[in-house]
Formats: structure tokens, sequence, C-alpha cells
């Protein structure tokens, strides 16, 4: 048997072995070791496109079906399957075909693809147990079609500490926090020479807790906050056959707008017509121009990469620019550091409530020795300054944001084949 962990993350994948060594998975890319979990259907050739080839692909040609952030959906009961060019594929199919590549391009590495795997999940893929299960149920099936004869789940935050413990020289009560694209997960845990090697640390782990807040909702704020006028939010159209009266864009539209790739399923012949009616009698039409082709030329992916762009950005400098040319969109948006921070404001009180609530279950945690931070979105300033403010900067550390999760995930495989 030979054994792997893999970190299947909404916007990253990660593959390790029992060493904790994280594989090089997507040579020439600038990070090789993260295999950007995504699918390209291209219109004209039966090959489907995974990870960094999807994006590239997609960028392109526009015009195939690009699908992200699968992992999201895993847990709802309403998506089930979907049709590209005719055929169906089951949510475990779309999983499946991104983990069999990652399973591949391993196996590339071996000799022999791995057939034992440990599995991250996070903490909590969402409140209701029923969903949940749903989710891990799925999860389990796409690593089997995928190949693998062997799955196991432990989940994200106790993984990223087995990478933290890895290192650790003597014992101590930390709380692990990892902030990814799609959820946020912490974890109370006892770690340390004392206990690493030990086969079961559910012992070890005095509580655990997550959310459904990462780097997508941060990037929804972007949009809300500082682009949604530049759309036509705020602006006004006439009703046909209503020849006084003016009404505002429909919130459900704008709602759709948060998050791109929900924004594809309103490119529809009822929008288009509504977008229509909008573009002849709208007191902003610029905005309604950009509207439209936002919409009907399926640009939301592009503009949410120049969102996450700047978003990046500002976790080293205090202003970036959200540039997007494209049709008739003209966007150059300064955002400062501080602009971004008010329009993540709720985002941020979610997280240190939802830190609060663990702490405020368990005594033991007055005496925390450290708290670890990582996951991407661990990396803008106004999270870690969350910590920093509670626990002090001594108590603070951090690591490979991107890698930890499937390090603690490879290292854990070592006790699958014993
Ligand atoms: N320098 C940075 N500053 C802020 N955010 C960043 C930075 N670099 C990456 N991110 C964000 O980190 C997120 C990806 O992090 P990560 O790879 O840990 O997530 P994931 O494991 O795919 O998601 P999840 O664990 O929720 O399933 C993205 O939302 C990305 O925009
Ligand atoms: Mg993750």
């Amino acid at each position: 048997m030979r054994a792997c962990g893999l970190d299947f993350g909404t916007s990253n994948t990660a593959l390790a072995l029992p060493d904790g060594t994280v594989l090089p998975l997507q040579p020439h890319t600038p990070e090789p070791r993260l295999f950007r979990s995504v699918l390209f259907f291209a219109e004209e050739e039966r090959e489907v496109f995974t990870g960094a080839d999807a994006i590239q692909r997609y960028l392109e040609d526009n015009n195939g079906r690009f699908i992200q952030s699968v992992k999201s959906f895993l847990h709802s009961s309403s998506f089930r399957a979907t049709q590209v060019k005719g055929r169906t594929y089951t949510i475990e199919d779309l999983v499946a075909i991104l983990l069999r590549r990652v399973r591949e391009s391993a196996g590339a590495h071996l000799g022999e693809a791995p057939d034992a795997v440990v599995l991250g999940r996070p903490a909590v893929f969402t409140p209701a147990p029923e969903a949940d299960a749903l989710a891990e149920k799925r999860l389990r099936k796409a690593a089997e079609i995928a190949g693998f004869t062997h799955v196991q789940f432990l989940i994200e935050p106790i993984a990223a500490a087995l990478a933290y413990e890895a290192r650790l020289e003597k014992d101590e009560l930390v709380l692990v926090a990892d902030f990814g694209a799609g959820t946020t997960d912490l974890t109370l845990m006892r770690l340390g020479p004392s206990r690493r090697g030990n086969l079961d640390r559910k012992p070890d782990v005095v509580g655990s807790t997550g959310v459904r807040i990462g780097g997508d909702r941060f990037d929804a704020e972007i949009m809300r906050h500082k682009l949604l006028p530049k759309f036509g939010a705020g602006s006004t159209y006439k009703v046909k056959g209503f020849s006084h009266k003016r009404l505002p864009i429909p919130q459900h539209v704008l709602a759709k707008l948060l998050n791109w790739h929900e924004m594809s399923f309103i490119r529809e012949k009822s929008t288009q017509e509504l977008l229509e009616v909008m573009l002849d009698t709208s007191d902003h039409p610029a905005e309604i121009q950009a509207l439209y082709d936002l919409v009907m030329d399926n640009l939301g992916y592009r503009l949410f990469r120049a969102i996450e762009a700047a978003k990046v950005k500002l976790s080293s400098e205090d202003v970036a620019t959200i540039d997007f040319e494209d049709a008739r969109i003209h966007l150059h948006e300064p955002m400062t550091r501080a602009e971004f921070e008010t329009a993540s404001r709720t985002l941020l009180d979610e997280l240190s409530q939802c830190t609060e609530g663990l702490l405020a279950k368990h005594p033991e945690a007055r005496e925390i020795d450290a708290v670890f931070l990582t996951g991407g979105s661990s990396q803008i300033p106004a999270v870690r300054e969350l910590y920093v403010k509670r626990f002090g900067e001594e108590r603070v550390r951090t690591a490979d944001a991107f890698t930890s999760v499937a390090e603690g995930l490879g290292r854990a495989s070592a006790w699958l084949t014993g």
C-alpha cells in the first residue's frame, strides 16, 4: 500500500508524502506544489482540463465551461449534478476528476500512484449535521472513483496542527486557525514531543469549530462595497408602460454579482431582456453597459481575479488598484487597506466571535501557549491582527500558509501503512 495525504481545498489542492514532503504537482507554475482546484471543459475538445491548464485554457477561450470552488457545493443537496456538453456529471464525478489528476501526477513522481489517502475535510463543512455528512460522503465517493482504495478523513486544522507539531521541542496547548478560500477552521489542541506519533489524536483535541468564511467572502465584500456602484447599484430605470415610474436595479441581480459562479446563473433570457430595458432607460447608462457586458460576456471570473489580485496586494501594501479592462468595462479603482478593512468588518467580527465562542467553551483556553495561523487568508493583516490583539505578538506563529494542511495529512498517512 502506498499512502499519501491530500488537502482538497476550495481553491488549492496539495498532496504530501508520509514524511511531510509536499509534491510539486504543477511544474512550470510559480507555486508548483499548489494544484488549483478548477476544471475546464472546452467547447471543441474532449479533454477536460484541470489545475493551471484549466485556468489558462479558460482565459484563452471564454466559451467552454469553467468550474471553480466545487468543494463549496459538496454540502448542498440541491446541487447534485450538472450537464456539460450533453453529459451529466455528478458533483462526485467533478471532484473525482480533480483527485484522479492529482493522484496520477503524484504517481508520476513516485513510480506508482498512491492508493491509500488521508483526506482533509473542514472541521465544519456546514453547521447542519445532515448536510455536513452528505459533504463527507460525497468526498469519500469521489476519492474512491479517483482510484483510492483506502480513504480516511482528518479534519484540516488537526492536520495543520500536526505540521506545526513536527517542529515543536516542548509540549504546548495550541490554537490552530486555518483561513482558507471557503472556510475558517479553528482547533484547540495539545501538541508536542510527548504526544507526537500517537495513533489516535482525538484525545488531544480540546475543542474545534468552524465557519463558512474564507477568502471568497472577502472578495465578495470588495465587490459589494467598492464595485457594485460601477455596475449600476443605486441607478434607476423606467419600466415599459409606466411612463413615470422609475425602479432601482432588482436586488436579486445585485446579489448574484457578489460571486462569479452565481453570476453565470443569471446569464439567461429574462436577465438579458431586463438589461436591455435598463440600457434604454437608465439614468446611469455607462454603468448599465458595464453590467450588461459583465453578465452577458461572462466576465465574472476575470473580474474576480482582478479583485483577488488587489486583495492579495493589500496584504503587503497600503493601496492597491482594482484594474479591469474588457468589453465596455473600464475599471481602475484604487482601494486602501483601511477601506478593505471597513468593507470586511462584519467578516472580521464573525471570525472574532467564532474564536471567542470556542475559547469560552473551554476553560483550558486560558493557558494557550501559542496560536498557529495558516491558510492563504491568514495573510490578510486584519485577520492576523485579531489574534495578535487577543494573544500578543509573541504567541502568534505562522509557517507556509498554503501547505501546512497537506503536510500534516501526509504525516498522518504514515499511520495507514503502519
Ligand atoms: N497574500 C494574500 N493575502 C490575502 N489573501 C490571500 C493571499 N494569498 C492568497 N490569499 C487567499 O487565500 C485563499 C486560498 O487559501 P488556501 O489555499 O489556504 O485555501 P483552500 O485550502 O483552497 O480553501 P479551504 O481550506 O477553505 O478549502 C484564497 O481566497 C486567496 O485569495
Ligand atoms: Mg485549506
